[in-house]
């Protein structure tokens, strides 16, 4: 059963330059205990379509369409905000990568947990308290009494994440939503946070949708990847199957970007050009004029997201798929 599914997602900004298509119908389902990535380049869309997930987006500055937006089998497409502040928190947690922005600055990071508790549980301060402690412990930061204590800027980046990983975790909710939760964070502790993330996930059986431009980070976490170009998913499929058999030019092009990454510097190969201007889009393929293996007609109409066997979705002509309408 799927604990989070949106159906068509569409996400436009009016701007003084034009209309930002930031999301153009994305289709996305988590089950129980399941990690889904979505990767894609800086631009593509992912934190709109995370927003948009747990309904942040400001819809005075924005409009939001959706076909279907399940939430444990609830419908939350037409909840209010106010309905939506006991969603949040409670049955689904976001994880941002700045936890110095996330946190309060001028609490101490145990006074912001015991919050959570007495929040969603009803909690005296004192019960609060020695749950944030056991909190702390779970997402291993040594000597959690001191810990608590503690204010956002007296802890490492990494304790930090942490914190936040505490937080979000504390109502066990169905789902929770990692935009770069280590983006920020140095290599050996980016790892170390992402196993805890990951061992968590396991234990509580939480949906996690798990979001990164670095598809290295997420290969040995993610039980399904999600490729994202330009506000549209181009490819989708398990893990192994979509590294073991890349289909779409854009995913390879991830693929030789992460594969070089250990060779010697010069070696590391980008994809040359830069995703289209959001205002104005190409006509067909998005990744057209990136494209090496592009016919003619990849630039005239959009292909279809299509199943090319194994539960393996790819956007593209090039891969036997068909163009849209
Ligand atoms: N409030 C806004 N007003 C106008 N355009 C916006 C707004 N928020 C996002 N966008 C645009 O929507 C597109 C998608 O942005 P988004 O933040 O989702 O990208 P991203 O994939 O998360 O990138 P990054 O990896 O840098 O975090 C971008 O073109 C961005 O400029
Ligand atoms: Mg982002």
């Amino acid at each position: 059963m799927s604990v989070f599914s949106i159906k068509n997602l569409k996400v436009a900004f009016p701007t003084p330059r034009g209309i930002v298509r930031a999301v153009e119908g994305i289709d996305l389902s988590i089950g129980a205990g399941e990690c889904l990535a979505l990767v894609g380049e800086s631009g593509c869309g992912k934190s709109v379509t995370s927003l948009a997930a747990l309904k942040l987006l400001d819809t005075s500055s924005c409009i939001v369409r959706t076909d279907e937006h399940l939430l444990l089998d609830e419908d939350i497409s037409k909840m209010s905000e106010r309905e939506m502040e006991g969603i949040r928190g409670r049955k689904a947690s976001m994880i941002f990568q700045d936890a110095l922005s996330a946190l309060n600055p001028v609490m101490s990071v145990g006074k912001q947990l015991d919050e959570v508790f007495m929040l969603h549980f009803g909690l005296k301060r004192r019960e609060a308290k020695a749950r944030s402690i056991e909190a702390l412990r779970s997402v291993g930061i040594e000597d959690p009494e001191a810990r608590y204590k503690a204010f956002p800027h007296e802890l490492s980046g990494g304790m930090r994440q942490r914190v936040l990983i505490a937080m979000a975790f504390a109502s066990n909710p169905a789902l929770i939503i990692a935009d770069e939760p280590t983006t920020a964070l140095d290599v050996t502790v980016q790892k170390q946070v992402l196993a805890l993330l990951s061992k968590l996930q396991a234990e509580n059986g939480t949906a996690l949708l798990l979001i990164s431009h670095d598809l290295s980070v997420v290969c040995s976490m993610a039980d399904r990847i999600a490729v994202m170009y330009s506000g549209r998913i181009v490819e989708c499929a398990e893990t192994w199957e979509l590294i073991s058999n890349p289909l779409h030019p854009y995913t390879k092009g991830l693929m030789d970007a992460v594969v070089r990454l250990d060779e010697p510097k010069g070696r590391f190969t980008q994809i040359p050009g830069s995703l289209p201007d959001p205002v104005n889009k190409p006509k067909g393929c998005c990744f057209f004029p990136r494209c090496a293996h592009a016919s003619n007609k990849c630039g005239e109409a959009m292909p279809r997201l299509e199943n090319a066997g194994n539960a393996h979705f790819v956007r593209c002509c090039m891969s036997g798929g068909a163009y849209e309408g």
